[in-house]
């Protein structure tokens, strides 16, 4: 990949796509909300990138940052890896606004990420637009019901995408993470099976990315237990699901 134009680079995931593809010589469009963090992995990279300061829910913002990218050459990955996680609980009025949030960030700003990029990679017959679905999309989490909505919404949102662009040559992958170490694992209260450093997430995310695969867990461990947990019986589920510790609420 020469160009990949990544959001949610300031930490975690893209961030560490981010180093991986600088290591390999891409030239990156980098994109979050915190300047400092991304002026910082900016100067930890080799070769050059731009920075882009916004806020993923300003779909014209995005748009901005896109022509720019774009007008300096063609695109060649765009990772939508911006996301946010909390929990949340209908009953309480004050999480309306954190449900609208996760929705928002999570996926209305896929969709806004990958739209300006779409023309121009139809025209090259060529491209990858990666979307970050989750584990948490497999079954709705309790406590977690944005979450896990907004997951599994990405996940059937890339694979509608996925089919529309598969005649042009553009590849949508999706990649849904078990659980990889990031600032937002690093105080979930409950076990975290099969645990991964990001860098190793990275590796097998870009392999996957280049290979143009269509959905892809990792690590793999956790593709199995999302294999079991989609034929679990709902009673079974509903059990053992009901004692399992949550995340917190932002407002709790
Ligand atoms: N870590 C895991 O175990 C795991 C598992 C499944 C799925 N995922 C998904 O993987 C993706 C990356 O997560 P992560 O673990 O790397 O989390 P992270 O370390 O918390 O990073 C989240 C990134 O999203 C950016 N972001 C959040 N809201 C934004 C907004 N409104 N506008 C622009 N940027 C925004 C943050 O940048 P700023 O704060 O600078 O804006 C940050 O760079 C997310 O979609 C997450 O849901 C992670």
């Amino acid at each position: 990949m020469k160009r990949v134009f990544i959001t949610g680079a300031s930490s975690g995931i893209g961030a560490a796509l981010a180093s991986f593809y600088a290591r390999q010589g891409a030239s990156l469009g980098l994109v979050g909300r915190r300047r400092d963090a991304l002026l910082t992995l900016q100067a930890s990279l080799p070769g050059q990138h731009k920075v882009y300061v916004l806020d993923v829910r300003d779909r014209s913002a995005l748009h901005a940052a896109a022509a720019d990218f774009l007008m300096q050459g063609p695109v060649d990955a765009v990772i939508a890896s911006a996301g946010i996680s909390a929990g949340t609980l209908t009953e309480e009025p004050d999480d309306y606004a954190v449900f609208e949030a996760i929705i928002a960030t999570n996926l209305n700003a896929t969709v806004a990420t990958f739209e300006p990029f779409i023309a121009s990679m139809k025209q090259r017959g060529q491209g990858r637009l990666v979307g970050i679905a989750s584990v948490a999309a497999v079954r709705g989490l309790p406590g977690a019901g944005a979450y896990s909505a907004s997951k599994a919404a990405v996940r059937a949102y890339c694979e509608s995408l996925r089919v529309e662009l598969a005649a042009s040559g553009v590849r949508v992958v999706t990649l849904a993470p078990g659980f990889i170490a990031t600032p937002m694992t690093a105080h979930n209260p409950y076990k975290m099976p099969f645990l991964m450093p990001v860098d190793r997430f990275a590796e097998q995310a870009v392999q996957a990315i280049g290979a143009g695969v269509s959905y892809k867990v990792i690590p793999w461990q956790m593709g199995w237990v999302a294999k079991l947990l989609r034929i679990v019986p709902d009673r079974l589920y509903d059990h053992f699901a009901a004692t399992r510790k949550r995340k917190p609420r932002i407002s709790s």
